[in-house]
């Protein structure tokens, strides 16, 4: 891997690089354990046998998990991903094992403002894959590449005021709580609220 190379980016408006596909592809971000690298229109069977694996442990918290029922939504899924990536609208990796190359989850900086410098992260792991601190890892590198890379100034990260396995990993992460969203989200078949959390590019 090449990581001492100067990203190949491409500025935009806002004054964001994006670094394209083929060159993470390339040059993954590596973890301690974990490397990511994009969602590629070729990983939909793989995604969707994770997703079909894990939905007891995703669905409750996902809402998205429900309607991702066919090896057909799988594929629209990365393909999308490509696509977002692309368009500079939003960056999903896959957390790999770096020895097997296994998918073992998600991590992504979605809804990217570009005049804000400004993107939401979210993630999930598969089920035998949790807490084992792999989304930790994950979530760290990410970060840490948006602000160093990218030249985010702001990422923000929500999760349900219960779903406490994720709020252990914003907590670590440096994180600062900003406020509840009520009723942010139906799922699981319940309305949930939000804890809402940031990170600035110049927090500690
Ligand atoms: C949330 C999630 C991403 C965490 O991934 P992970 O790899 O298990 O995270 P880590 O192992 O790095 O850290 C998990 C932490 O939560 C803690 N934890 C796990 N389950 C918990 C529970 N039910 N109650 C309290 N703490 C819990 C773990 O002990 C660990 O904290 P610690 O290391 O301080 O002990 C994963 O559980 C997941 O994919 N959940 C389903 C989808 C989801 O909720 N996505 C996030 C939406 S905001």
């Amino acid at each position: 891997m090449d990581s001492e190379l100067p990203l190949p980016t491409r500025a935009t408006a806002g004054g964001l690089s994006i670094p394209s596909r083929s060159y993470i592809r390339r040059n993954p971000i590596v973890g301690e354990r974990i490397i990511l690298t994009p969602m590629e229109p070729d990983d939909g069977a793989e995604f969707w046998q994770v997703v079909e694996a894990s939905r007891w442990h995703l669905e409750r918290w996902l809402p998205w998990v429900p309607f991702n029922n066919t090896p057909e939504a799988s594929q629209r899924y990365v393909e999308a991903c490509a696509a977002d990536w692309n368009a500079g609208r939003a960056l999903r990796l896959g957390i790999r094992d770096p020895d097997s190359g296994a998918l073992l989850g998600i991590v992504g900086l979605d809804s990217v403002v570009h005049l804000h410098r400004a993107c939401e992260l979210g993630y999930w792991i598969r089920g035998d894959a949790a807490g084992k601190g792999l989304m930790t890892d994950a979530a760290r590198a990410l970060a840490q590449f948006g602000f160093d890379q990218l030249g985010l100034v702001r990422i923000r990260c929500a999760a349900a005021t219960d779903n406490y396995a994720s709020l252990r990993v914003i907590a670590r992460l440096g994180f600062r709580f900003e406020g509840i969203a009520r009723q942010a989200e139906y799922v699981g078949a319940r309305w949930v609220d939000h804890a809402i959390f940031a990170r600035l590019s110049r927090d500690a």
